[in-house]
């Protein structure tokens, strides 16, 4: 079996030069998750206007990984609708994040679970 463990450019521009980190400001949705694997733990934070989640940010205690999945979710969120950003995959964020080592896949399981946990509490507060 190999067993990929190097880290993608796109990795590290993310880890070192995030664009969606921080918290929003009076967020529609913010959420706490923890990994069941690593018990690391993200926040993810966003604002729906017109329909469209308009600013989504995060906060990680979480590894390198974790802050660059976190960074291509929030990214991906925004301009979508509640339904749309609901569909993101982990293969949408490992896209994203160009590929990942396979012992860190959970850390991109845990940016999707963040954003899906948000996007439940923004369901229950607004639809
Ligand atoms: S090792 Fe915990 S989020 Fe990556």
């Amino acid at each position: 079996m190999k067993v990929k463990m190097a880290y993608s450019e796109k990795v590290k521009q993310r880890f070192m030069h995030p664009t969606h980190r921080g918290t929003v400001k009076d967020a529609d949705s913010h959420v706490t998750v923890q990994s069941e694997i690593c018990g690391d733990e993200i926040e993810i934070s966003f604002n729906v206007k017109e329909g469209k989640i308009s600013k989504c940010m995060f906060e990680s205690l979480g590894c390198a990984i974790s802050v660059a999945t976190c960074d291509v979710i929030c990214e991906l969120a925004e301009g979508k609708t509640i339904n749309e950003a609901e569909k993101l995959t982990k293969q949408d964020i490992i896209t994203g994040v160009g590929d990942l080592p396979t012992v860190k896949i959970h850390c991109g399981d845990l940016s999707a679970k963040g954003l899906r946990e948000a996007i439940k509490q923004y369901k229950a507060k607004h639809m």
